[in-house]
């Protein structure tokens, strides 16, 4: 696991933007797994940016998301405001903004009928594997440690599958997302389709990435431990293969090794670079 420090959001987001844009450079069929929220948010600008200036070329390239809430789906009769599906998310901040062909994207189909629903889940499950595997999956992580939308006790070999959400993911979205949009609690929904723990940690590299001190606490203990399940980013460090946390200062505040990480960091600039 590397653990990169820098001093703003706004570092973090060209770090880990410049990561993907090698990547997508190096490999232009690349899959990649997609996340939605406010972290990446401005890696997803910086990409925008890239595509325009620097032709940074979208065209081959297959992305999945990790989730979607369960009971919605995308809506183009409302504004994008009020449509709180993470397709409409994907589409608003990412998709339309580059060449990226829209018969590449996957996201799981919060519409799906509960009786199709297995099904469902083990055929998002298969388009990834007959596609190679995700070479590039970018995680955020919730307040109560979850990643995509494993919330608390779920199993390290869990798959693709329909997700209760936690009450802090409720009361955290709610706040985040649809209050804003002037929608009531009752609107929140209450399960989500994620693609498992066992699904990430087989994505040959990852991405973790935190800002804001409201995450340092939980990111201590993800990156430091104990494992638990209780904590589902805490499988990370020790069952993902390859791994790169992009952490801004007030996100790593609470690291036991801060400036362990700062070293390792600092010694790899000088040396290997
Ligand atoms: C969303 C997802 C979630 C978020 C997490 C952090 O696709 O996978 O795990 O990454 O809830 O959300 P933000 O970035 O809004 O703090």
């Amino acid at each position: 696991m590397d653990v990169i420090i820098k001093e703003s959001y706004e570092e973090i987001s060209r770090y880990g933007a410049n990561i993907l844009a090698v990547e997508i450079r190096n490999n232009p069929d690349i899959n990649l797994g997609l996340a939605t929220g406010n972290t990446w948010l401005g890696v997803y600008k910086e990409l925008i940016r890239i595509h325009n200036e620097e032709e940074l070329d979208f065209s081959k390239v297959t992305t999945f998301n990790l989730d979607e809430y369960y009971g919605i789906g995308i809506d183009f009769n409302k504004s994008p405001k009020e449509d709180q599906s993470y397709a409409r998310f994907m589409h608003e901040n990412f998709f339309r903004h580059v060449n990226i062909n829209q018969e590449n994207t996957h996201i799981p189909d919060g519409l799906v009928l509960l009786e199709n629903l297995d099904d469902y889940c083990e055929g998002y499950e298969n388009e990834i594997k007959s596609r190679g595997g995700i070479d590039l999956q970018i995680l955020g992580i919730g307040k109560d440690g979850h990643i995509g939308f494993n919330e608390p006790a779920s199993s390290v070999k869990s798959r693709t599958r329909l997700e209760i959400l936690d009450e802090t993911t409720i009361d955290t979205n709610w706040e985040k997302f649809y209050r804003k949009a002037g929608g009531k609690k009752e609107d929140m929904p209450y399960f989500a389709i994620t693609m498992g723990i066992g699904t990430i940690l087989e994505s040959k590299r990852g991405i973790l990435m935190a800002s804001g001190e409201e995450k340092a606490e939980i990111i201590a203990k993800a990156l430091e431990g104990p494992l638990t399940a209780q904590i589902t980013a805490s499988y990370l460090p020790i069952y993902h293969p390859s791994l790169t946390v992009l952490l801004d200062e007030a996100a790593a505040s609470k690291l036991e090794r801060y400036e362990h990480y700062k070293h390792v960091e600092e010694l790899k600039r000088k040396f290997l670079k």
